[in-house]
Order: C-alpha cells, then structure tokens, then sequence
C-alpha cells in the first residue's frame, strides 16, 4: 500500500463548503450540497458510518456591509439567510448530519482557543504589511497575481493597496512540509488538473496569511489578553475553515463538549475523507487549511484525505453573475421540481454537472432531454414495463426465475450477457469509481443496469411471447425474462438511490420491497449493506410469489415544447 492509499475505515466524513450569508442560495450551492449528499448516500448504502457536513460561513466585512446596506444588525441578516440555506438544503433532500453557523458559541469558542494555541506556538505572530487586497475575496495577493490579473479583482473591481499590522500565519513555514505531503498523496487534490495549478502557484513561494483584522468587527473576536491586544477579530477564512473541525469538536473537545457538541462520538470520524468544494477556494483548503493543521499539531495520517475541487454551472450558456442577473436561484430550482420532481432535478445536477475541469451548463433544452432519455423513457419506463407485464401475465406475483443457474441474459442478437455477472460488475465499478471520488460514474452504473434490461425485453420480447403463453414452456420463458429483469432493475434501483431517493423508495413500495428500514422513512437506515442487498439471486433477491404492484410511472414524459418552468409561475415560488 502506498502513503496515497490510506487503509479503509468504516467512519466516512464529508463537507460542503459553509456558504457565505450575505449571498441567497443558488445552483452552484445546491450543486455542491447534491453531490456530498449522494456521495453521503452512497457511502451509507455500503454500510460505512457517514457523517455529512454543511453549513454557513457568517463573519467578515461582506457580511457586515450587506447588513448595514439593508440598516438591519449583521447578526439578523446571519440569521435570516442562514435559514434560507438550511431550508435550501432540505429543498433538495440533502440527508446532512449537521448544519454548522459560524456565529454558533461551539463554534466561536474553539475558533478563539485554536488562534490562541497558534499564537502561543509561534505560528500567528504580530507584524505589518502592505499589498493588493481583494475586497470582495477578503484576501490579499502576490505581486505577480496582481500583474497577471491586471490589477483587476475577482469582481471585476480594482485591486486595493492595503497595509495593516496584524496578526499574520506563518503558512511560509509550511512550504517543505506541504511539499513531501503533497509529493506522498498525489490524489490529495482531485481533479489532478487543479493538483497541478495549485502546485505551480509554489514557484512564487508561500507567504505569511494576516489572519487578523482591524477595520471592521464583523468577526470573531482575537482573545483581548493576546500581544496585539483587542481591537483585532479574526480572519473570515481562518474561522471558516476551522468549522470542519468544530463541528467534530477536534479543536477542543472540553469546549466544545461544554456547548452541546458530542465530540467524544464524533472525533472518530476525523480526518475528513472528502472535503467538496468549487474550484474558486481550492487554495485555501488545499494550502492553508493543511498548514493550519500542521500548526495545530495534526500529523500527516490526521490530515484530510482529499479536496475536490468541482468546476461551475453556467446558465443557458452563459456565465451566471449578479449583474446579468441569470442566477438558477432556489425558486427557479424548486420549479423545475414541482414540474419534473426533485429527483429530477437532482439527476441533472448529478450527471450533467461540473464535477471535473470544465464548466457545465444548465439549459432548459438539456434539461428535458435528459429527464426524458434517462428518466422517463429508460428508468421509469422499464419499470413500468416490467411492473405491467408481471401483474398481466402473473398477477402481479414475482414468477419463477428458472434453474438456479438461469441467468442468461440475451441483449441483441448476437450478445448474450450472464445477468448475475452484470449486476456485479456494475457494483464493483460503482465501487470503484466511489473510492475515487467519480460519483457521477459510479451513479452511470445503475443506469448500464436498466438500458440492458431494455434491451433484454426488445431483444426476448415477452410481449409477442405472451400471445402464446399457453403453449408449453412458453409461460416459463416469459417467467426467467420478467425475474431476471425485475431482479435487475432491484439491483439498478440500489445504485440509482444516492441521485433518486424519492422515486426509487416510491419503487421500493411498489414492489413490496423491504430494502429500507422502514419503508415509510428514507433516513431509517438500509437492511443491510449493499453488497447483500444488490446481489443477483441473493439473500435479498425477489422471491416467488412476492406480490408487487404497477404503481404509477415513476416519471412522466415531458413534452419539450412547454416554455421553460419559472419561478413565477411555480406554486411554491
Ligand atoms: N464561505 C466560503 C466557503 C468557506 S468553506 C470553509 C464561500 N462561500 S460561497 O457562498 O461563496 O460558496 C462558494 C461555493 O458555492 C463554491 O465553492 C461552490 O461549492 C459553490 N458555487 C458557487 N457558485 C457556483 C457555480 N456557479 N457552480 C457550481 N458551484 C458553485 O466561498
């Protein structure tokens, strides 16, 4: 094994970024929560112990001006959007573990005892000094940023020439250390894309971060009794960032146990296995964020496992910005679900969005070609398909799968597959493609599932065979077709959960299926591991004469010369 494949453990931690309150949710929020929530989702399904965890990032000068622009105190505006995000966050079903507010005490308290550990240790000391500032980053940058960007700030406003004496990290002390971590982990940054950007930004050597701030106070407060003395709140990043541990109490398990947080239950599951993020912050959780680690006395081993670093959603082609105004907000959002169901939406998020590189695209046109290809005519339409023939040719009673070893699967005319093989094939790649954080590959494998049973009904097609289901063996044909697909769309059902948990324990009711817990409660739990549950003619398998139903179609075809949904018109806008 090498130092880049840390051993398998059964705790699972994942982030989101906390968002920042003084913006309204939107795509890209919603993005990055759907995609932690199925990689959650997922890592459960497999039976390991997942913690998931988001919030919202309160402090700094952005904050404090939004309030002062709406005359209401930063702390009601915190208050007001975080909820806003909270509810965002349940619009899109995420099954979060924790919702973490930086203006939390738990929070606060440990945020102030681990600057106040820094400083003692040397790591945060006083100093002065002078450079561009980015107001709307909150960071300052180096003189060949500055020139490369043109002066020019990530808002398109100019970059300010700032000094002041503060309290500053001594991330230059990192550099060596961050290197050999970086050299002994080479998937310690996902996409290897953005591996290579931030490793080049290197060359230019690390610099001290100030960590303090004077010029507003609109933060969490640096201890007064410390050298620089009061005045000083800290740096919005260096709060921000230290919510991963917070949360967990791993600052401090004293404080953080004193203000209601279960630190002793938790530490198990630190380190993080995935932070998920957008490219935008990929150098402080993959520069800073370690060296703060490191300062705090963290070894390598308790180091997070992985940043991934996601790309952006632009909209109907164009980059979304304030300014255009072409936001995909929550209402708009939440009317495509009250047209197409959330987990539609979800799915398009999942499989069409910007998990690697390049930038992806939300487009109404997209939108319906997707939910219809994938959606309705594949996934719900095989089920549907399946549900009906079984009800009309056996009552609706699981029929009999044939010899044991009856698992032939024609796909064409030419082809034919062994159904128990692809079941399992598609669950070891899913496996695999988990571990190296391709969630949306791994979601693809359910869906391989379903497009083979379609082709193993066009190819055997049990319909024309049912004209002469009176004639010997012909009843029993049409039963080994219909077990082997409704047995493999059990089993596609599984891998497709994480993206459509609604519609696939909608399925799990229909077809009297006990995969859940409780089958009226999604968060009950799985009856056992995925291993067990989605082996082909398993211990979980469809029996004879298991009763199912039809149910409704899961997704209903959507007719594409509708006009788009809008927030306007949707009821719940
Ligand atoms: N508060 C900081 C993060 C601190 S984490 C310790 C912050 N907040 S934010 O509200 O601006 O959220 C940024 C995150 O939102 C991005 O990293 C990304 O996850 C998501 N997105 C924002 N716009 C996005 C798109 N257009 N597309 C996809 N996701 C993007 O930064």
């Amino acid at each position: 094994m090498t130092a880049s494949t840390p051993p398998a453990r059964n705790p699972f931690y994942i982030t989101t970024p906390i968002y920042y309150v003084n913006d309204r949710p939107h795509i890209g929020h919603c993005y990055t929560t759907t995609v932690a929530d199925a990689a959650a989702r997922f890592q459960r399904l497999l039976g390991r112990d997942v913690f998931f965890l988001t919030g919202t990032d309160e402090h700094g000068q952005k904050v404090e001006k939004s309030a002062a622009a709406k005359g209401v105190p930063p702390q009601a505006l915190a208050d007001e959007n975080a909820a806003q995000f909270r509810a965002a966050m349940d619009a899109i079903g995420a099954s979060y573990d924790d919702f973490i507010r930086t203006t939390q005490p738990r929070h606060k308290r440990q945020v102030q005892a681990a600057f106040e550990r820094l400083v003692q240790s040397g790591d945060i000391e006083l100093g002065t000094f002078e450079g561009w500032y980015d107001e709307g980053q909150e960071e300052y940058v180096t003189e060949n940023q500055a020139r490369e960007k043109n002066y020019t700030a990530f808002n398109g406003q100019p970059l300010k020439r700032a000094s002041e004496t503060n309290y500053y990290f001594r991330l230059d002390k990192y550099q060596a250390r961050l290197e050999k971590f970086y050299d002994q982990h080479p998937d310690f940054v996902k996409p290897a894309a953005r591996f290579n950007e931030v490793r080049a930004r290197f060359r230019d050597g690390l610099q001290k971060v100030p960590v303090s701030r004077t010029n507003f106070s609109w933060g969490i407060p640096v201890p007064d009794h410390l050298p620089g003395g009061p005045g000083h709140v800290i740096y919005v990043w260096i709060d921000a960032l230290l919510n991963y541990a917070t949360a967990l109490g791993k600052i401090d398990p004293v404080i953080a146990a004193s203000c209601g947080v279960p630190a002793a239950e938790r530490a198990k599951y630190w380190p993080a296995d995935v932070h998920l993020i957008g490219k935008e912050i990929l150098w402080f959780h993959a520069v800073i964020w370690p060296a703060v680690l490191m300062a705090l006395g963290f070894q390598d081993a308790q180091l997070p496992r992985c940043i991934y670093a996601h790309s952006f959603f632009i909209s109907e082609g164009k980059k979304m910005s304030k300014t255009l105004g072409n936001f995909i907000d929550l209402p708009t959002l939440t009317a495509y679900a009250d047209r197409y169901s959330l987990d539609a939406v979800r799915w398009y998020l999942l499989t069409q969005g910007p998990l690697n590189e390049t930038d992806a695209d939300f487009s109404y046109a997209k939108f319906v070609e997707v939910y219809n290809a994938d959606l309705a005519n594949t996934f719900s339409n095989s089920c549907n398909r399946v549900g009906n023939m079984i009800e009309k040719y056996f009552a609706g009673a699981i029929p009999a799968p044939g010899a044991p070893d009856d698992s032939k699967l024609l796909v064409s005319d030419s082809v034919t597959l062994d159904a128990r093989t692809v079941a399992a094939d598609a669950l070891r790649a899913a496996h695999a493609h988990l571990d190296r954080h391709e969630f949306d590959a791994a979601l693809m494998q359910g869906q391989k599932l379903v497009t083979l049973v379609d082709q193993h009904i066009n190819a055997t097609e049990p319909f024309k065979l049912a004209k002469r289901i009176d004639e010997p063996g012909v009843r029993g044909q049409i039963a080994g077709i219909l077990y082997r697909c409704a047995e493999l769309l059990r089993v596609a059902s599984l891998l497709l959960h994480p993206a459509l948990p609604e519609k696939t324990a909608q399925l799990w009711r229909y077809w009297n299926l006990d995969i859940l817990k409780d089958r009226n409660n999604p968060r009950s739990g799985f009856a056992a591991p995925l291993a067990d549950l989605a082996a082909f003619r398993g211990r979980f398998a469809f029996k004879t004469g298991h009763a199912i139903t039809k149910g409704d179609p899961l997704f209903m075809r959507a007719d594409p010369k509708l006009p788009p949904p809008s927030a306007a018109t949707s009821p719940t806008a």
